[in-house]
């Protein structure tokens, strides 16, 4: 039994757990990114990180996805330590159980809609090939966009672009996906549809999805809100 497989059975642990993570950036005058957080975000959760320009959001949440690595406390997934993992190891753990959605979607732009969710398939490996065409057409589908399958990234529209993002965050069917202001670069209408295709993957896969916003409108949408002033947790409650 992998030593992930042995605490699972072990008892509940959370989704995910932030515990007193501390990022301070070494210079001659440090930067404090983030201070003391904790927090357990359980499955099938819709969390909204808030807070001013510069207060540690995206900080936060790169350690949360793993990208950045703590100066004093540590990050769990369900219940495991990461802090003594190797970056291979932290890399596997992305590709399988994190999806990301960043501001700006990323989408290679040489590939079509269809690769682009392909490609962390390909990489995980785990399907057959034959199965990741048909997994990354649903997911297309469920997102509205099986028109596009064969459109390069700059044919579609920023909203359109966006949840291609989704669909490939969701391509390797992780527990947690991570968004940073997927909203961020759209317009109201696109917004809506972004923010309605991560709530449905909420209701209906028991994915759970923490997503930093600045807009407030969203935020009051969500279940729980997790509120960030220097970077410190200022409030974390529910709806
Ligand atoms: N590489 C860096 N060098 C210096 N300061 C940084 C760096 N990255 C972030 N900061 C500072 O850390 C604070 C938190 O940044 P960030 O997490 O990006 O905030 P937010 O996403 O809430 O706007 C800000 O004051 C920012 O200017
Ligand atoms: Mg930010």
């Amino acid at each position: 039994m992998s030593s992930l497989a042995a605490q699972k059975t072990a008892g509940f642990s959370a989704l995910l757990e932030a515990r007193n993570l501390t990022r301070i950036l070494p210079a001659v005058v440090p930067v404090t990114l983030v201070e003391d957080i904790s927090f357990e975000v359980g499955e099938a959760e819709f969390v909204a990180i808030t807070g001013p320009s510069g207060s540690g959001k995206s900080s936060l949440l790169y350690l949360l996805g793993l990208l950045d690595r703590p100066t004093r406390g540590d990050v769990l997934i369900r219940g495991t330590k990461t802090d003594e993992l190797s970056s291979a190891e932290l890399s596997q753990v992305r590709l399988e159980q994190i999806g990301f959605v960043f501001q700006f979607h990323f989408l290679l732009p040489e590939f079509s809609v269809l690769d682009n969710v392909m490609i962390p398939m390909q990489k995980l490996g785990k399907l057959p090939q034959r199965d990741q065409l048909d997994h990354a057409k649903t997911l297309l589908a469920d997102l509205g966009l099986e028109e596009f399958l064969h459109r390069l990234p700059a044919q579609l529209s920023g909203g359109q672009r966006q949840r291609v993002a989704v669909a490939r965050a969701l391509a390797n069917t992780p527990d947690l996906i991570l968004a940073d202001e997927p909203t961020g670069s759209l317009d109201s209408s696109a917004t809506e549809q972004v923010f309605e295709s991560l709530q449905k993957i909420v209701e209906t896969q028991n994915t759970t999805v923490v997503a930093v916003t600045h807009d407030l409108d969203i935020a009051s949408r969500m279940e729980r809100r997790i509120h960030l002033v220097d970077g410190r947790i200022d409030y974390d409650r529910h709806r």
